[in-house]
């Protein structure tokens, strides 16, 4: 057996999530935070899962909406996904300061970032308590992926360059490594 350190630092990211920007409407304007506890849950319906602290300025009108957009970055964002994380609508219009655009969806007509490889909009179904955390599950209802981007229907990251978050820092997801299915593939060899 390796040997292992029992690490009590549990409230860190202790392994690579995505890190996503969520847009919402408030009488303002649309806002934008930046989390790292969001995650797809449930395939048929698409359930996507945000988990949002109550002390947030976002927080107030995704209840009051219901809806929301999920913006997925790319490498190239790390400036403003972070600038997003680190500072509230209360005070700076997030949109303006980034010179970001937004587009509003089909469906449920939330924004959603122009300047983003995928986009997708999420009506709100059922909010949990966690603890620290309120978790917003949210069907996805629309996703919108620049063209560029799309390889056979595919998202091609190797082009698009997405990011994700791990130990404070952002990292690139850049590199096609295995194909899901090729293990069985290189056993029948
Ligand atoms: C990388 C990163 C990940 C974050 N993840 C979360 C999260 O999952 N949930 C949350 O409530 N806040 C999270 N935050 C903090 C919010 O993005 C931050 O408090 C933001 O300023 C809130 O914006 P608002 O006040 O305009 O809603 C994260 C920040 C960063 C930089």
């Amino acid at each position: 057996m390796q040997e292992k350190h029992f690490w009590s630092d549990y409230k860190s990211t202790f392994f690579p999530v995505p890190v996503v920007v969520v847009s919402v409407d408030t009488p303002k304007g649309p806002n934008l935070i930046t989390l790292g506890w969001s995650g797809v849950l449930n395939s048929e319906p698409l359930i996507v899962g945000i988990s949002v602290r109550p002390s947030r300025y976002s927080n107030e009108f995704l209840h009051k909406e219901m809806k929301f957009g999920l913006n997925i970055p790319q490498e190239s964002q790390a400036f403003g996904v972070d600038y997003c994380g680190v500072v509230s609508g209360r005070d700076v219009d997030k949109f303006a300061e980034l010179k970001w655009h937004h587009f509003s969806s089909n469906i449920l007509r939330v924004p959603l970032i122009d300047e983003f490889p995928v986009n997708a909009e999420c009506l709100v179904k059922n909010v949990i308590n966690l603890g620290t955390h309120e978790l917003f599950l949210a069907e996805v209802k629309g996703i919108y992926v620049d063209k560029q981007y799309l390889d056979q229907n595919r998202i091609d990251w190797a082009k698009a360059k997405g990011l994700t978050y791990a130990s404070k820092t952002y990292w690139s997801v850049k590199d096609a490594i295995y194909k899901s299915g090729q293990s069985l593939q290189e056993l029948k060899k």
